[in-house]
């Protein structure tokens, strides 16, 4: 192996300072030049961000268009693993995973792509792209030499890069490079010689001649984790005041070469219960100003965020735990829906003041409809819908197992055990070691008791009496996407204590809520009883329909429901959550919905739902409301 290693650079660097003399179709980096090498001749790219797997494939070839049309000559693509191999061995590229189809879009439009395989990607995504099934080995080191870990990583590339190989530069696609792991150097384990092991591997399924490179933050430190001899080093930063100092640390590492920047931030992310970051057009424009007068390359990140369907936000932690919500807008410059705006224009003018910018105007917004309020009828209670979302037996356990023991690696479980005695006087139900992961909706005898949550609400009191049920609905809010150890194992992941005393003797039920719901439930359930209303606290589903007069983009508000899930016509929109902010409306695709036909609203309130049931469908984005 050590022999390998040390050749790859050698052989690296003087093979491509020979093709890009050579004229033939290769992509290079000239170190005496200081730019790449494209067909022999200096190029400079200037990229952009965009997540497939956040926006619907109808809207795929509008948003690439969009970037083409503001001058940019590449876009930078993130493949996230746990999108693409949702069970060891089981792979989806279908549908919204047809990551062909979008890369065929790319090239067709005249976009270069700059690839980011992973295997981990961060980019505020469950788990940082990593699949939860890596969490059924306990101890696993993640982003290491672990073996368990490399097996995975190794049978995934051995899928997906033979995929790319035809796509490079240099076999006739329009990939003209492709990043190696991501920001390793953020990550504490610096573990070189699983670098090692991933470029043999990108080198084995790729060749030698493609440009590889990895991107750290812009310091020392982070750049000697991250970064490896025979891998060309990449940084990313935000506006800046003085961008040649941004630049400093990369040069101290690579003296030679092209300056890139892998993600100059056009805004920031947002998180539950937080303000919705902005960032102004000018500072934006003014930084790409300065990165493009030295010369640098530059992807902006994220030219379009687009949104967390389903379950699929990542987390932070920061001193707390920290969920993104489900809108990725980021302020970008184009909006969450694809819309152009001020800042794109601003991006355009400093870009054509470098490259030719496409004649025309950039592609309109696409229209955004108001259809009205729906009324919605309460469906029933979750606990009463065990049969439809959990049909085969519960697990049988003596202490509560994780989502990941169960083998249910999103959404909700529910956790049920019995009272063991009467408790006539309010009582602490307790998680003393701050164990749910990540929220829990609490009933007694199937009255709401209300709610416990990570990092913020470890307590509430219950009554009740002996043989009571206890349920407990637990909620993965997302898994943390970034740290040193970010193993983030979803469910009562530890004991809950009723007083004093270890709760025992559970039963668990994994709750699909997704299948039948994508099947057509509740609208076309036979006819099951559902007991009465008891009240409109606690999980709960509610569902209408509605006749849109058009096929158009629209945002789905809940004004005075709490937090849940939304579904229309059986695709999962996302969580909602007004009562934390800041974002209250949901954007909905209008590739989802049925013009002049009856589209179906299903809802699962989890906390409190409003007197009066209605949802409205608006013609504008609320993401910035009060937290
Ligand atoms: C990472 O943290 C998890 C949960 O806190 C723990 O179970 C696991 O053993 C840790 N893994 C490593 C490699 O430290
Ligand atoms: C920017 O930083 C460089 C390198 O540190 C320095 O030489 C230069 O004077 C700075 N420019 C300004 C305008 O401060
Ligand atoms: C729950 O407590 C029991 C008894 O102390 C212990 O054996 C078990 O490991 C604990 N389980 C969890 C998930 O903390
Ligand atoms: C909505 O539900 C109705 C039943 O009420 C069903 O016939 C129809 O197919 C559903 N529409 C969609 C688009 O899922």
């Amino acid at each position: 192996m050590g022999t390998v290693l040390q050749a790859v650079p050698i052989l690296l660097l003087g093979f491509l300072c020979q093709q890009a003399g050579a004229g033939g179709r290769s992509f290079a980096i000239d170190l005496d030049q200081n730019c790449f090498q494209k067909d022999g001749e200096c190029f400079r790219y200037i990229s952009g961000s965009i997540h497939y797997f956040r926006i619907q494939p109808a809207y795929w070839k509008d948003r690439l268009m969009k970037m083409y049309m503001t001058g940019l000559n590449a876009v930078q693509v993130y493949i996230p693993w746990n999108f693409h191999e949702p069970l060891p061995g089981v792979y989806n590229f279908k549908g919204d995973r047809d990551l062909d189809q979008f890369l065929d879009l790319t090239k067709a439009i005249g976009l270069l792509v700059i690839l980011r395989p992973g295997p981990y990607i961060c980019a505020e995504w469950d788990m940082g792209g990593l699949p939860a099934w890596l969490l059924n080995k306990k101890d696993i080191s993640l982003r290491t030499s672990d073996p368990d870990y490399l097996n995975a990583v190794d049978s995934w590339l051995s899928v997906l890069l033979p995929k790319m190989r035809p796509r490079l530069y240099s076999n006739g696609g329009n990939i003209i490079s492709v990043q190696v792991e991501n920001e390793y150097g953020s990550h504490l384990a610096c573990d070189h010689r699983y670098m090692r092991h991933l470029h043999i591997k990108f080198r084995l399924y790729l060749g030698v001649e493609v440009v590889l490179f990895t991107t750290d933050g812009n310091s020392d430190k982070e750049l000697q984790c991250g970064s490896l001899e025979g891998i060309y080093p990449t940084v990313d930063f935000g506006p800046v005041p003085n961008v040649t100092k941004a630049f400093e640390p990369l040069r101290r590492i690579q003296p030679n070469g092209p300056l890139v920047n892998s993600e100059y931030y056009t805004g920031w992310l947002d998180y539950w219960g937080d303000k919705h970051s902005t960032s102004s057009s000018e500072a934006v424009s003014q930084s790409l100003l300065d990165i493009l007068k030295t010369g640098a390359n530059v992807n902006m990140y994220m030219l379009e965020g687009g949104t967390n369907f389903g379950y699929w936000n990542g987390a932070d932690f920061k001193k707390m735990y920290k969920p993104v919500t489900t809108s990725y807008d980021y302020d970008a410059p184009l909006t969450e829906a694809g819309d152009p705006t001020e800042k794109l224009l601003a991006l355009r003018t400093v870009i054509s003041k470098f490259q030719p910018v496409p004649l025309g105007p950039i592609p309109p917004p696409t229209p955004k409809y108001y259809y009205g309020f729906v009324t919605l009828e309460r469906v029933g209670d979750l606990l009463d819908l065990l049969d439809v979302f959990s049909p085969g037996s519960p697990i049988v356990t003596q202490y509560p197992l994780t989502f990941e023991e169960v083998e249910q690696y999103f959404g909700f479980v529910l956790y049920r055990t019995r009272l063991p005695w009467d408790i006539p006087i309010a009582t602490p139900l307790l998680s003393p070691l701050n164990g749910v992961h990540d929220r829990a909706y609490v009933m007694v005898g199937g009255d709401f008791y209300g709610v416990l949550e990570r990092d913020r609400v470890a307590e509430i009191k219950v009554t009740g009496s002996a043989g009571d049920c206890l349920d407990i609905v637990v909620e993965n809010m997302g898994r943390i996407n970034f740290g040193a150890n970010f193993s983030d194992f979803k469910g009562l992941v530890f004991n809950l204590t009723l007083g004093t005393d270890i709760l025992r003797d559970w039963l668990i039920y994994p709750l699909n809520l997704d299948t039948p719901i994508a099947e057509g439930w509740p609208q076309e359930q036979n006819s099951i009883e559902i007991p009465a209303k008891k009240s409109n606290r606690g999980p709960a589903f509610y569902s209408g329909t509605f006749r849109p007069h058009a096929q158009g983009d629209t945002y789905i508000k809940l004004p005075q429901w709490t937090k849940g899930q939304v579904w229309i016509n059986g695709f999962n929109l996302g969580r909602y959550w007004p009562a934390r902010g800041p974002q209250v409306t949901l954007y909905v695709p209008g590739s989802i919905l049925n013009a002049f036909e009856s589209n179906n609203i299903t809802v699962l309130e989890l906390e409190e739902a409003p007197v009066q049931s209605l949802v409205l469908l608006m013609d504008q984005p609320i993401i910035n409301g009060t937290t």
